[in-house]
């Protein structure tokens, strides 16, 4: 097989076979296929597009081109959820011992990632003593245990992904929905996902801008879950405006608390109440999706959720006291209000500008190698369609330096506030499967 034939095959519109991709993956990964050629053909990808076959295809040979994760020794249908990324999206916080709650076993490996608020992993480390160097074997162990815990990367998970992504990112070639789809399942998959629950995010603040985007991309990937034996739903979600109140990684948590005790955000509630329903009937823990929810309430009306957030923190040395004392998390210098300028209604807060300003606070990171500040962010006190009187405060900035000119310059640019009465976006858009 000669990789130039491939090339030329895909680019006169032609499908793959199996063992051609198999050979193109294999190849790339070991560096026999140089990236000129790699990029050549990610660019007839993006032009031809691929068939279901043939994403589930690439998406296996992604999967074994490195280590994968064998979670055979947990008990339980082991469902993953992933996010395509969203501003103050703290819904694994809450979800993780929602439903480990409701005897859903929860064993995730989590990176720390780029973006504007760092990851799950760098979140949970803003409660003292929190860690997640532990065991393989004492990983699956505390989930048998507890229904719950999260470990750190580790191993070689998904290489030719990490590579064809990097190559993707400088060639012009991210925009295509079968590499898209095709490397955000392989990496579920390797990490021994036997079931999947996606929320796609569409609006200003998702890489899925528009909703005919998000709906396409949600269903390739639940797709490629028909095609691979991985029962796989997607939740279409709105990311116009940031989810829930607070962006930033200790002022998230300790919404995810709040979340918990019933007393969080409503939006952030609702979504982790739909994702968490279809989590529970994808684990085979409930027959229905009312049935899952119930279940669900119930386990936070009651404190059952709470308590295993605070059973999962202990077991991986959190400070539990932090669930009732959120002052122990890291807190920032300076708390700053942001007055309305005018009285009105809220008509717009676009998400992606709201993490812009968190990351310049440093709530993100920007490299592998920069530092975040885990105390800093934005707490909104207002949602779109809510009325606001001039002077009141629009929202609180977490900060560690005293010049913040810039950041509140650019919230005020994209706080929108009308005359007129503006409804709140919807929060679902679609689920399929
Ligand atoms: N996220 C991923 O993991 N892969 C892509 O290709 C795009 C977004
Ligand atoms: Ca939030």
């Amino acid at each position: 097989m000669r990789m130039v034939d491939l090339i030329e095959k895909k680019r006169d519109g032609y499908e793959l076979a199996t063992e051609e991709i198999q050979f193109i993956i294999r190849g790339y990964t070991d560096g026999t296929i140089p990236d000129y050629q790699m990029s050549a053909f990610a660019m007839a990808v993006l032009f031809r597009g691929m068939t279901e076959r043939e994403r589930a295809d690439l998406t296996m040979a992604m999967v074994h081109s490195g280590d994968m994760i064998d979670l055979s020794a947990i008990e339980g249908i082991k469902v993953d959820k992933h996010s395509t990324g969203g501003v103050g999206d703290t819904t694994t916080l809450v979800l993780a011992p929602l439903v480990a709650s409701a005897g859903v076993p929860v064993a995730k490996m989590s990176g720390r990632g780029l973006g504007h608020t760092g990851g799950t992993i760098d979140k949970l480390e803003s409660v003292p003593g929190f860690h997640v160097e532990i065991s393989n074997e004492e990983f699956i162990r505390l989930v048998n245990e507890n229904k719950l815990s999260v470990i750190g990367q580790s191993g070689d998970l998904t290489p030719a992904d990490k590579k064809l992504y990097a190559l993707r990112d400088v060639t012009g070639t991210v925009d295509s929905i079968p590499l898209i789809a095709s490397s955000i399942m392989s990496k579920k998959i390797a990490a021994g996902a036997d079931a999947i629950c996606l929320d796609v995010k569409t609006g200003a603040g998702a890489f899925m801008k528009t909703l005919e985007d998000a709906r396409e991309l949600a269903r390739a990937m639940v797709s490629i879950g028909r095609h691979t034996g991985r029962k796989t739903i997607a939740v279409i979600s709105d990311m116009s405006q940031p989810l829930g109140y607070a962006v930033g990684n200790a002022l998230e948590v300790k919404e995810a608390v709040d979340t918990l005790k019933g007393k969080g955000p409503e939006d952030l509630r609702e979504l982790c109440l739909v994702l968490g329903s279809h989590m529970v009937v994808l684990a085979q823990k409930a027959g229905s999706l009312k049935e899952a929810r119930a279940m669900l309430e119930a386990s936070i009306a009651s404190g059952n959720a709470l308590e295993k957030f605070k059973v999962f923190l202990k077991s991986q040395g959190g400070d539990v006291s932090v669930a009732d004392h959120p002052e122990k998390l890291p807190q920032a210098k300076f708390q700053i209000d942001l007055p309305a300028l005018e009285s009105g209604y809220i008509s717009g807060i676009t998400a992606d500008e709201v993490g812009l300003a968190a990351m310049m606070l440093g709530a993100g990171r920007a490299t592998k190698e920069s530092k975040i500040d885990l105390s800093v962010g934005i707490v909104l006190h207002k949602k779109v369609g809510d009325p606001v009187k001039k002077g009141e405060s629009l929202l609180t900035i977490h900060a560690n330096q005293e010049d913040i000119a810039e950041v509140k310059e650019k919230l005020y640019k994209h706080i929108r506030i009308s005359k007129e009465k503006t409804a709140p976006p919807r929060l679902i858009w679609e689920e399929i499967e």
